[in-house]
Parts: C-alpha cells; sequence; structure tokens
C-alpha cells in the first residue's frame, strides 16, 4: 500500500485566511465597518494564553478589529457576566470568544448562554447548537474545529461525502457531537463511538471517513484504518519525548500516524493538520456573524 496523502492543514488555513481578508477588505469598503472580535481570558492557564494570542493576531492580520479582554483568576463570576453583557451591547463587536476552560467558580455554561447567539461565533449557545442539529446549519454558527475538519475533507476529497460511512471517535460538545450533525448534514452514513465502545477497532475499520477526536495519545492504531480511508485527527497530545533529550516532548494526534500513514489515503499530521484550521473558522464565523449582524447579504460558504 503506498503512503497516505498528507493533508497540508497550514496551506488550506492560509487560502481561509487569505479569501476571508478579501471579504473583510469589501466589507470595509460596503459598510465602513470591521469585523470585530472580542476574546476574553480569565486566569493564566499557559495554553489558553497562546491560543488567545493566536486568535487576536489572527484576527488583525486579516484586517479585523481585534480586543482582547484578559482577566485576573479571581475575577467574580458577575463580573464576567458583566463584560458579556457590554460586548452583547457592543455595535463594534460582532463575535464574543470566551476562552475555555474557566476557573472553578465560574459557571462555564451561564457565560456562554449568555453570548448573543447571533455574535456566538463559537458555536457553543444552544440556539447554534439546536439550528445544526435540526439540519439549519447555514443560519447558525458552527464550532470552530468541526467546521475546520469539514473544510479539510472536502479540500480532500471533494464536496460530495454523500453515502460515505463516516466514524467519529469521541463525543464531546466540542468536536464530536457537531462533526457528526455536519457529516450527517452531508448525507454520510455517521458512527459515533466513544470509550465504551464496543469492538471499536472493527468499528473504525468500517469507515471510508474517521475523524478522531478522543483526546488519548496515539490510541487509535494503524491496523484500524480501512485502506484508502480519509483520517482528520483532531487530538493534540503532549508526550514526553526522552530521545529528544531529557524533559523534552513532543505533540502527537490521537491516532498511530506512523502506522496509520501506511494505511490510509489521506491523513492529517500533528501538527500543521486540523490545528491551523480552528483559527481559520473562528475568523469565517466572525466575518459571517458581522454580515449577518450589518443586515448584509451572506457570501458563498467556505464549507
Ligand atoms: N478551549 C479549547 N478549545 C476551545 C475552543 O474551541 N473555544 C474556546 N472558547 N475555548 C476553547
Amino acid at each position: 500500500m503506498p503512503n497516505a496523502q498528507i493533508i497540508d492543514g497550514k496551506a488550506i488555513a492560509e487560502s481561509v485566511r487569505d479569501e476571508i481578508t478579501k471579504r473583510a477588505a469589501k466589507l470595509l469598503d460596503e459598510s465602513g465597518k470591521r469585523p470585530g472580535l472580542a476574546v476574553v481570558l480569565v486566569g493564566e492557564d499557559p495554553a489558553s494564553q497562546v491560543y488567545v494570542r493566536n486568535k487576536d493576531r489572527a484576527a488583525e492580520a486579516c484586517g479585523f478589529n481585534s480586543v482582547k479582554h484578559t482577566l485576573s483568576a479571581d475575577t467574580s463570576e458577575a463580573d464576567v457576566l458583566a463584560l458579556v453583557d457590554q460586548l452583547n451591547n457592543d455595535p463594534e463587536i460582532h463575535g464574543i470568544l470566551v476562552q475555555l476552560p474557566l476557573p472553578d467558580h465560574i459557571d462555564e455554561s451561564k457565560v456562554l448562554r449568555l453570548i448573543r447567539p447571533e455574535k456566538d461565533v463559537d458555536g457553543f449557545h444552544p440556539v447554534n447548537v439546536g439550528l445544526l442539529t435540526a439540519g439549519e446549519r447555514d443560519s447558525a454558527l458552527v464550532p470552530c474545529t468541526p467546521a475546520g475538519s469539514l473544510v479539510l475533507l472536502k479540500r480532500t476529497l471533494g464536496d460530495t461525502l454523500s453515502g460515505k460511512n463516516a466514524v467519529v471517535v469521541g463525543r464531546s460538545n466540542i468536536v464530536g457531537k457537531p462533526m457528526a450533525s455536519l457529516l450527517l448534514q452531508e448525507s454520510c452514513t455517521v458512527t459515533i463511538a466513544h470509550s465504551r465502545t464496543r469492538d471499536l477497532p472493527d468499528v473504525v475499520r468500517a469507515a471510508d471517513i474517521v475523524v478522531a477526536a478522543v483526546g488519548r495519545p496515539e490510541m487509535i492504531k494503524g491496523d484500524w484504518i480501512a485502506p484508502g480511508a480519509t483520517v482528520i485527527d483532531v487530538g493534540i497530545n503532549r508526550i514526553p519525548a526522552p530521545e529528544r533529550g531529557e524533559g523534552k516532548s513532543r505533540l502527537v494526534g490521537d491516532v498511530a500516524f506512523e502506522e496509520a500513514v501506511t494505511h490510509a489515503g489521506a491523513i492529517t499530521p500533528v501538527p500543521g493538520g486540523v490545528g491551523p484550521m480552528t483559527i481559520a473558522m473562528l475568523i469565517v464565523n466572525t466575518l459571517t456573524a458581522a454580515r449577518r449582524l450589518l443586515n448584509l447579504p451572506e457570501e458563498e460558504a467556505l464549507f
């Protein structure tokens, strides 16, 4: 079996950001407005700090107006809710993202439910979850990681995924469930597998499309992948890498890449696969939210 095509998430994310940069310039021409993104970070979690900085930079680079709100870890729930309320009512802000996880004393779902659904560029509000599951994807804001995974699938397989067997491994609200909804809307036959699934290797072997989002390093083995299948690896796991020197680590996905690459038809690497797409789709969602809030016609969907 020849080696798989490596799906270049970095290059595809760049092409998406280029398109959005053009669309943001067009919006500025049409309305005199820049898409406005507000990113809220509560606390000093180092990984979250990196994500928030990258989101802020990507938005600026596309010509957006990006505002970062950094609050200390002991900020009260009431103060976070007050900030969301203020952003909900700010006409210059079209997208609001509250970085998760929040400190334990803050009720995450209370905060997420307060965000106006029209500004919910993470797609986590129950209204957006409901629209997506009801098959009204094009009226919703869709969570960024599954949306980015779908872009990668369509750029690899073409626009028609109809009839394919898709297995999503993982049932999280952020990735697994919305991914399954998106694939169902593409007329795939969708299975959601998870840690309690019986005979998981055989379930995965039946898949033309595998989306791995379990958060367990290299759990999905190469011989679980059907010959020629397309593999989207959402996992980002840091594991010790003593071969690189004492105390060193490296990033791996949820799929054992070196094995899987000899079975799959196409596969995303980690890093450089799904990761860059997540931020690109946040930018897409923010532009979509801006056009809707400004009552401008929507542009052609990118996925
Ligand atoms: N933390 C990890 N992933 C995400 C995400 O997609 N959105 C937000 N808001 N926080 C996260």
